[in-house]
Formats: C-alpha cells, sequence, structure tokens
C-alpha cells in the first residue's frame, strides 16, 4: 500500500494503518490476527444475513412452530447448535489472539536502544537511556530508531492513563501512572510513521501524536549524537536577544534548554527543538509561522494545553523564533 496520507497537514509516506505493516510485529498482527478475523467476520456476517432472509421469506409466526412439537424440537437443536458455533468461532478468535500476542512479544534479539517514553497530557517526553548518564538523551514527541534492529520502549504516565500506537510498528499498549510497561518492535523499512495516543486521556488526546522516524544505523547514530550534546551558542546579536527572551519570560519555568540555565520539567525539552519535524505533539508542522502562533496563543492551537499564552513584542517574538530555530 504505496498510497500517501495528509494528516494534520503533514505528508507521511505510507499510510498510518495497521494494513501498511513496516516491521515484524506488525506483519503479524496484519496476517495472524488483522486477515483472519477480517475473513471470519466477513462469512459470519453473510451466513446471519442469510439465515435472516431465509427466515423472513419463510413467514413463519411463533404460535407455527409452538404448535407443532416436532418443529419446536427442530428449532430447540436449531438454536442450540448457533450458539455452540459462535462459542467456538469465538474460541478461534481467543487462540489467534494469544498467539500473535505471544509471537509479538517474543523477544526479538538484543535491543539496539532502550527508549523511555513518558505520557504527559498532551505530549510525549522521549529519554533514550544509557548506563553513562552522559550519554542520555531526550526528545519530546520525535522517536529516531534504527532500521532492521529491534528496539525497547519503557512506557510510563507522569499523569493519566494514555496509550502508545504507532500502527505501522506494533499493536498498541498502555502507560499507566505509577506502573512500567514496555514494549519491542522492529521497523524494516526505513520511513517516517505517525502514532497517536490511542487511549482518551482528555480534552487534547486527538491532538497527541508522535512521529517515528526509521533510518539507517549510521544516520541514527548521527542523530543520536547530536541530540546528545548541549544547545548550540547563538550565533548573531538577533539570536542572543532570543536567548535572553527565552530567559528573561514564563518559557524558562516549564523547558529545558541544555547548556542554558533554562532547566524547567513541565514541558517539552527544546535543546533540539528545531530538529524536530512538528511541534505540539503532532499538531502542525515545525515551521516559523506555526512557531510563532504557538508560543503566543497556544490555547487557539490547542484549548487546554497546558502553555500558558506568552504577551511578547513582536521585535522580542521574532528574536525568540529566530533563536529557537538555531536549536538544530
Ligand atoms: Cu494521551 Cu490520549
Amino acid at each position: 500500500m504505496a498510497h500517501t496520507s495528509l494528516v494534520v497537514g503533514l505528508q507521511f509516506p505510507g499510510a498510518h494503518s495497521t494494513l501498511a505493516p513496516a516491521g515484524p510485529q506488525s506483519s503479524l498482527v496484519m496476517a495472524g490476527l488483522w486477515a483472519p478475523m477480517y475473513a471470519i467476520a466477513a462469512v459470519t456476517f453473510a451466513l446471519v444475513v442469510g439465515a435472516l432472509v431465509w427466515a423472513l421469506l419463510r413467514r413463519r409466526t411463533a404460535g407455527d412452530v409452538l404448535d407443532d412439537p416436532a418443529r419446536a424440537r427442530r428449532m430447540g437443536w436449531t438454536v442450540g447448535i448457533a450458539t455452540a458455533l459462535t462459542a467456538a468461532v469465538l474460541f478461534v478468535c481467543l487462540v489467534l489472539d494469544i498467539s500473535v500476542g505471544r509471537a509479538v512479544a517474543a523477544a526479538p534479539g538484543n535491543p539496539a536502544v532502550r527508549i523511555r517514553v513518558t505520557g504527559h497530557q498532551w505530549w510525549w517526553e522521549v529519554q533514550y537511556l544509557d548506563s553513562l548518564p552522559q550519554l542520555q538523551a531526550t526528545t519530546a514527541n520525535e522517536i529516531h530508531v534504527p532500521v532492521g534492529r529491534p528496539v525497547v520502549v519503557e512506557l510510563r504516565s507522569a499523569d493519566v492513563i494514555h496509550s502508545f500506537w504507532p500502527p505501522n510498528l506494533v499493536g498498541k499498549r498502555d502507560l499507566i501512572p505509577g506502573e512500567v510497561n514496555s514494549l519491542r518492535f522492529q521497523v524494516d523499512r526505513a520511513g517516517v510513521y505517525r502514532g497517536q495516543c490511542a487511549e482518551y486521556c482528555g480534552q487534547q488526546h486527538a491532538k497527541m501524536a508522535f512521529t517515528v522516524v526509521a533510518e539507517p544505523a549510521d544516520r541514527f547514530a548521527e542523530w543520536l549524537a547530536a541530540q546528545r550534546d548541549g544547545a548550540a551558542a547563538p550565533a548573531d546579536s538577533l539570536a542572543r536577544r532570543g536567548l535572553e527572551v527565552f530567559l528573561g519570560s514564563s518559557c524558562v519555568l516549564c523547558h529545558t534548554i541544555a547548556g542554558t540555565p533554562a532547566g524547567g520539567r513541565a514541558g517539552p525539552d527544546l535543546t533540539h527543538l528545531a530538529s524536530r519535524r512538528t511541534i505540539a505533539a503532532g499538531t502542525r508542522p515545525n515551521i516559523r509561522g506555526n512557531l510563532a502562533g504557538w508560543i503566543v496563543d497556544p490555547q487557539a492551537l490547542k484549548p487546554g494545553a497546558r502553555m500558558p499564552p506568552n504577551d511578547l513584542s513582536p521585535a522580542d517574538l521574532r528574536a525568540l523564533v529566530a533563536y529557537l530555530e538555531t536549536l538544530r
């Protein structure tokens, strides 16, 4: 399925769909669960509608049946057999479900990378874990993985229940406050895949999306190395002014920019904001106009979002956006 879909103004290669699997786990779900269950449901539907039409054409009343003991017995048998068939079909679905679930969860070898994903209302905190603290990296709403290697995603929640679901890559799994879940998957086809929170988690549940970028191992390593670095120092006077605006406004209370005094943890880490494809958890493409509009009035784009409006002068806003655009 090589069609493209237009989702929240962004072009994603391949549909945001379970039916376009891009790795072994999603292929298992498609071939082992979706296809047979679709076939079973289609046959069941055809049989039920056929039986309904047949019964309507026969035009029997309840009295016709009850007055005739032989007919009543036949109907009793028919109902019994239909009930047993229903139970058998559901049992087949249960067996399929359990066997595919086990196959998906089976360890696909040594994971190349461990990623901690923490759900927040309404964005995704993404941390690349490493036993050496200086090799950890934090980003938001965009997950990079190397192609053809298994990855482990550790799922946590900072507030309510969310659900992590990149349909082309693996089935969904909940992020539950006070619990740690994990999910393993592998992406075999390089590309950009959309993921979505799949558990209603409040007003902006629908605008809680993320992007999974699957890329060759060397490009992934380059990306991760860049994410581990602190932010680039502002190179010109406009960007320097922008950093001052950032540090002098309420931005600094919620956001981190590594290498500057900004260390807030309530909102997404902005150290490499300009390297990301979207803002506001997949709500808009990360381009200058969207970024400026989001800073000034986040509530217009995402009502209920935890980010307050920022009443900046046009000159301050221009400097701030210029600075943020240097955070590659
Ligand atoms: Cu988070 Cu729905």
